[in-house]
């Protein structure tokens, strides 16, 4: 049964509070965009860290912010200029909504981040999960956030027994976020919590034995932590094949701008085209002339 909202006293909650946030003082991960509280930082790493692996965005977060070092250089920066720094990065919206974001930063709030959910929310790229994130990293906003991290241990902790993507389920743990977060330390507690979904409470073998929550959990509790969450199947995945053209013509290569509406648009790329699956098995790597 799900143990919220009605079985668990405040008793329970202020306990929580205190465990998460004495285990962050001791095992928080040594993060770059951890190293301060700046709300520009904040917002660049939450997006890139969006789809994306921490080490695969650590590089990138640095080297972007040593280009780019505040939201004015940001704005005033070419389009094109931000794209070649998320080269490699993937989902390159993400890059466009933050160029957008940044002139809107400099323009309509005279450089400086709004620190509501709601004027965050209305800027480019910035969903409710990031909204939430700047708002509590950076501006001690009391509000709780819901990742896949949090998700799953907040879904154990409750012993949420409906599939996690629910909208009922949705709703109830973003209430349950809300509930929860220590209204003193919100950044310290939500970035806690998503330690421990990370590196403790994982999908397929939570290691329950160090978990400083373990007593608090329903799912624990009970046996389920290995049967919780529920997650509905994953959508399917097309697999495409492409042949892409390396024409050298002395040092220069030919390049095509990719156009609106393709995916990728805006970014460099060979001239590539689409063949069917078992065409692309029969290709052949071609040595350099
Ligand atoms: N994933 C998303 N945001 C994160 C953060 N601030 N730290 C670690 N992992 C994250």
């Amino acid at each position: 049964m799900a143990a919220y909202p009605d079985d668990l006293p405040d008793s329970w909650r202020r306990t929580v509070r205190s465990v998460l946030l004495r285990w962050y003082r001791r095992h928080a991960r040594c993060l770059p965009w951890r190293e301060s509280a700046d709300p520009y930082r904040v917002w660049i790493s939450e997006i890139m860290l969006q789809q994306t692996t921490i080490a695969a965005v650590t590089p990138y977060f640095e080297r972007f912010c040593r280009r780019f070092p505040d939201v004015d250089r940001l704005a005033n920066a070419p389009e094109h200029e931000v794209l070649r720094l998320w080269e490699g990065l993937g989902y390159y919206s993400r890059a466009r909504n933050l160029h957008r974001a940044a002139r809107i930063v400099v323009d309509r709030h005279g450089g400086h981040f709004p620190e509501s959910v709601a004027e965050l929310e209305a800027l480019p790229g910035i969903g409710p999960y990031t909204a939430r994130a700047v708002a509590s990293f950076a501006f001690g906003r009391p509000v709780g956030i819901l990742e896949t991290n949090t998700q799953r241990l907040y879904a154990r902790l409750i012993e949420l027994n409906e599939p996690v993507s629910a909208s009922a389920s949705r709703r109830l743990l973003w209430n349950f976020a809300d509930w929860v977060v220590s209204p003193r330390q919100p950044g310290r507690f939500n970035q806690a919590a998503m330690d421990i979904g990370s590196t403790i409470c994982v999908p397929r073998s939570p290691d329950c034995s160090v978990c400083p929550l373990k007593t608090h959990c329903s799912a624990f509790r009970n046996g389920r932590q290995h049967e919780l969450p529920i997650v509905a199947d994953r959508p399917r995945t097309t697999a495409v094949t492409e042949v892409a053209l390396a024409i050298q013509r002395g040092p220069r290569v030919l390049m095509r701008q990719i156009a609106d509406g393709e995916r990728w648009a805006g970014l460099w790329d060979f001239v590539r085209f689409p063949v069917s699956n078992d065409q692309g098995d029969r290709l052949q790597r071609l040595p350099p002339a």
